[in-house]
């Protein structure tokens, strides 16, 4: 049993500047080891304030590879594409900002097998995971109610990213491509940033669930290799 350790923070302000600089030490240190860094970046609005305080450290970002944990099959530029909310920070910094999405895919199936095909190319396993959690305990785009992690995980080596088959969960109502469970806890640092009560309440309770949770996060926090760091704030 691995230990899940809970960071907490007066405000989403503490919280980013905290999360930003051990992001930023994960960095510095892989490419200190290896000469470049491969980091695993969530969507949704929590991880804003950390992205930009992110992007105020020195660090050289031409070595830093970054994709988005998972995304919505949508053009690039989309409102909706957690690349296109990423790249707005990084790619100014001179990072490697890629998309798993390839928007030019005929229809969403490929664009995951586009996705899968990115994922040979990436330097494994990730440097680090920063995952988000919604109100329904989702990860990533690992929705409750489907198997479908175990129908994208596939065998251990595949790892990869997965399409969500249909149906789509009801309040996922765009095509989506994300990384699989055994993509994100094979991570070297896996990370989780959430604000506000009731997400606490989630997450402790896919703890308390354990591998059997209902909750994709509590399937993720209890096939995590290492130990995982949650960031909390009001
Ligand atoms: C996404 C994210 C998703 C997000 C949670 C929490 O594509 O939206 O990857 O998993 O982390 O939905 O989102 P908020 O931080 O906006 O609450």
């Amino acid at each position: 049993e691995h230990e899940i350790e809970w960071w907490d923070y007066d405000d989403a302000e503490e919280m980013a500047a905290a999360v930003a600089s051990d992001i930023a030490f994960v960095i510095e240190s892989a490419i200190d080891a290896r000469g470049s860094a491969v980091i695993a970046l969530s969507g949704g609005k929590t991880p804003i304030p950390i992205y930009a305080k992110l992007a105020e450290a020195k660090i050289d970002w031409k070595r830093v590879t970054i994709i988005p944990t998972d995304d919505r099959i949508v053009p690039l530029g989309d409102p909706l594409s957690n690349v296109t909310m990423i790249a707005k920070t990084f790619l100014p910094k001179g990072a490697r900002v890629m998309p798993i999405v390839s928007d030019k895919a005929a229809d969403y199936k490929a664009a995951g097998r586009s996705a899968d095909a990115l994922m040979q190319d990436l330097h494994w396993p990730l440097d680090l995971c920063l995952l988000g959690v919604g109100a329904d305990g989702h990860t990533a785009s690992i929705f409750p109610g489907s198997d479908f992690d175990e129908a994208i995980a596939g065998p251990k080596e595949r790892r990869g990213l997965g399409v969500m088959p249909e149906p789509l969960p009801k309040d996922a109502p765009v095509p989506r491509v994300t990384l699989s469970r055994a993509a994100i806890v094979s991570a070297k640092a896996l990370l989780i940033a959430v604000t506000g009560a009731d997400k606490r309440k989630v997450i402790e309770a896919a703890i308390k669930q354990g591998p059997s949770s209902s909750y994709p996060i509590g399937r993720v926090l209890a096939d995590a290799e290492l130990p995982v760091d949650i960031h909390w704030s009001e």
